[in-house]
């Protein structure tokens, strides 16, 4: 396959416990699934991520805490960041979400789409929220989340 040809899968998660990691782990897991051959995947951690990685990136999936009833600080940190370099030059971009909530997480998916709307990104599926205590089919649902939006990048649906 021609190196130009590949597409950049860029993941942004904030991961600051064990259980968060797990989850990142597992999106990057499932986007690296056997049978998608075309696919670069990436994670970087919201507080090193540039304007340029968004640049580059074919579609993006992000990954957060809630806390306090709004995204990370530092996936905050992150759009402060990108936000106007990336304005008019990322839209269409596709995305998917999924937040780590003790409790609720409407907060943060109701600001990062405020956010995504303005940059007019692509959401390829519903917000994905794992509330509550922590249960191993959050790795699950994670997994699924990165092979399917690795897959649709490498099929050329989005
Ligand atoms: C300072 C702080 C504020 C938090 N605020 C919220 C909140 O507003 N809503 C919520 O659902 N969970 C909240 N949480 C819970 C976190 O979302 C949760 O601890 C985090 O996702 C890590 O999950 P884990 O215990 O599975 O590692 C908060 C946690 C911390 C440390």
């Amino acid at each position: 396959m021609h190196e130009s040809s590949r597409r950049n899968l860029l993941v942004v998660a904030h991961t600051p416990s064990p259980n968060t990691q797990a989850l990142c782990d597992a999106v990057l897991r499932g986007a690296s699934h056997p049978d998608i051959i075309n696919v670069e995947v990436r994670h970087v951690r919201p507080l090193q991520a540039q304007p340029d990685d968004v640049l580059r990136a074919h579609a993006i999936i992000l990954g957060t805490t809630e806390n306090f009833g709004y995204m990370s600080g530092a996936l905050k940190d992150f759009f402060d960041r990108i936000y106007y370099p990336c304005l008019q030059r990322t839209e269409g971009l596709p995305y998917a979400t999924y937040i780590r909530a003790g409790k609720d997480g409407t907060g943060t998916r109701i600001a990062i789409e405020k956010i995504t709307t303005g940059l007019r990104w692509r959401a390829v599926q519903a917000a994905l929220v794992l509330q509550g205590d922590y249960d191993e089919h959050f790795i699950d649902d994670c997994e699924e989340l990165g092979t399917t939006v690795a897959a649709g990048l490498d099929a050329g649906i989005f």
